[in-house]
């Protein structure tokens, strides 16, 4: 589990770095990109992990190189606006004034797809995004292949997009066979994705492009906004939530704070006072993301303490555009010079602030909840149907493993003690039914538990949102689960899922219904789900940092 396919330090290729003025080599990279194979690609917003997308095979290998599961549709990159008709099923009016007024540029257009898209690229939506870079280099490269190109942004899942080809060496060295040099990005933040099937433009992610631009560019046109709005299709714009634990990757990466709220003249204050505090906590060097000038200022004042602050500069103080354009590296390179955390300062949200601040806000939300003390006591359930047989019999199960396995403690500090809560509640069931009988007296014979005189609990999002871990019994129960609560479908798993990466002899994570059968199909049952638990125990305490 936790693992990518292509797992740290293996290398397929031995990664070449090609700019537009190696004519031999950028002609390989324009032919390996038609041929099926992934090539890291400059555009003006972040760089990104181009292949053919009509070419399922090379779209699976975007998805490899990248560590991500194949669940986020694909924007598609052209290079000119001829090439667009034959990707889509249908131009609105809407989507045709803002191909008109922002392409090429950095705009992402989704639009009801047509049968050149792979469902692979979509992600099964019937829409697809497409792009138009004015990048000159991804231009060239884009016609040079000759095929439409599908491109994530080319960061390993987790850390931020690239906006410098070095940042694409760094996370993809190994994985793909090119990258094409192209400087530093213009815009240092991706597209705005702005889904135009409807009758008004919804964005679905904030970018260079704003609202205000469209609405005016719209109304040159004649189109004001329509008293009804149309109901959209599809709302993705976000990446699904990964339904999988081995999904979430995090960069080893530190708290990112954010400063001030758009009142500049206070912030060379406000940059001291986080020094000087962050000096105290020893939480140092601290990393600063900060304008030239307030940079001077810091530096005088804190002279005698320089090895304690790291700086990184990206302009004048109020300057959005710069502080867009270098925010992604800012935050890498004060990561990667080992800063213990990071601050960078607020803009107001209007204009291209929107995005800016959508992005620092995102990396300063993922790096806090990171930063927490991992818990020492956690809470697991277990879920099947009528919680009377598989369920109380694996949390019998888990608790003995847990007994069995002691001393718990906290990942490096020995001292203190972990602790699990295991309970087991059902989706199809009433409160109050008794536990089968064989169930009980495995516990007790088998596994040394009493569940005796326990009765049924009927689950409810209340017992969902306080657990830390949620397994379901078969998938139908995971599925059932993740689509009744999205926004806690993060912590469920089956046991097949748990299981994905464990293979164990004769044991697919599927567990026979023992209900109404005889005491041995009960001990089939138990012997199974022990297997299964032996398996990922070890798995699940090195994510809660437990021993
Ligand atoms: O600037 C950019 O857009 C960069 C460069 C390389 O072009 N690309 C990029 O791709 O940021 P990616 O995969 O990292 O992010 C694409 C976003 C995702 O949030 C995805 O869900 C959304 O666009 N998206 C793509 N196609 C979509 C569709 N058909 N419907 C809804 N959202 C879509
Ligand atoms: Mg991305």
């Amino acid at each position: 589990m936790f693992e990518n396919a292509l797992r740290a330090g293996e290398t397929r290729f031995e990664t070449k770095l090609v700019g537009i003025e190696d004519q031999a080599g950028f002609a390989a990279a324009a032919r390996a990109l038609a041929e099926g194979e992934v090539v890291g690609m400059p555009t003006e917003t972040v760089y990104g992990l181009g292949c053919d997308a009509r070419n399922p095979e090379a779209v699976a290998k975007v998805y490899e190189a990248k560590g991500r599961p194949s669940d986020n549709p694909l924007i598609v990159h052209v290079a000119s606006k001829e090439s667009i008709p034959e990707l889509v099923s249908e131009i609105t009016p809407v989507a045709r004034v803002l191909m008109d007024a922002f392409m090429p540029g950095p705009i992402t257009v989704i639009m009801k797809k047509s049968d050149v898209i792979p469902a692979c690229v979509s992600a099964g939506l019937d829409t697809v995004g497409i792009r138009f870079p004015i990048h000159p280099v991804a231009q060239a490269l884009i016609a040079a292949s000759g095929v439409p190109v599908a491109a994530p942004s080319a960061n390993l899942s987790g850390s931020p997009s690239p906006t410098k080809a070095e940042h694409v060496m760094k996370d993809m060295n190994g994985r793909i066979p090119y990258v094409v040099e192209g400087g530093e990005c213009q815009v240092g933040l991706e597209s705005t994705v702005v889904d135009a099937t409807g009758n008004w433009p919804q964005i679905l992610r904030p970018g260079a492009i704003t609202m205000e631009q469209m609405e005016q560019a719209l109304a040159a046109a004649g189109i004001s906004k329509p008293e009804t709005v149309v109901a959209l299709e599809n709302k993705a714009g976000e990446a699904p939530r990964a339904p999988g634990m081995k999904y979430r990757h995090y960069a080893p990466s530190c708290e990112v704070h954010i400063l001030g709220q758009g009142d500049f003249d206070q912030y060379e204050e406000y940059y001291k006072e986080a020094v000087e505090r962050e000096i105290i906590d020893s939480r140092t060097p601290v990393g600063l993301f900060v304008s030239d000038t307030i940079a001077a200022e810091i530096q005088v004042l804190f002279e005698d303490q320089k090895d304690k602050i790291l700086f990184y500069t990206y302009g004048q103080t109020d300057d959005v555009e710069a502080a867009s354009q270098h925010l992604f590296d800012g935050l890498r390179v004060l990561d990667g010079q080992g800063a213990g955390i990071i601050f960078a300062p607020a803009f107001p949200k209007e204009g291209l602030g929107v995005a800016y601040m959508n992005r620092l806000e995102k990396a300063a939300a993922e790096k806090v909840s990171k930063a927490e003390a991992p818990k020492n006591e956690r809470k697991v359930l277990f879920v099947c149907s009528g919680n009377t047989c598989r369920s109380p019999l694996a949390e019998a199960i888990m608790r003995h493993l847990w007994k069995a396995t002691e001393p718990h403690v906290m990942l490096g500090q020995p001292g203190v003690q972990a602790s699990l809560e295991v309970s087991s509640a059902g989706v199809a069931t009433s409160d109050g039914c008794f536990y089968t009988r064989y169930s009980e007296e495995i516990a007790e014979y088998e596994y040394d538990e009493d569940i005796t005189g326990e009765r049924s609990t009927m689950l409810t999002e209340d017992i969902l949102k306080e657990q830390d871990l949620v397994i379901c019994v078969t998938n139908d129960h995971s599925h059932f689960l993740r689509e009744r609560f999205p926004d806690l479908s993060d912590k469920i798993f089956s046991f097949e899922e748990l299981l994905e990466d464990n293979y164990i002899d004769g044991i697919d994570g599927e567990v026979l219904d023992p209900y109404g059968r005889e005491y041995e199909v009960y001990q089939k049952t138990a012997w199974q789900i022990e297997q299964i638990l032996r398996a990922v125990l070890p798995e699940i305490l090195k994510k809660w940092e437990m021993t």
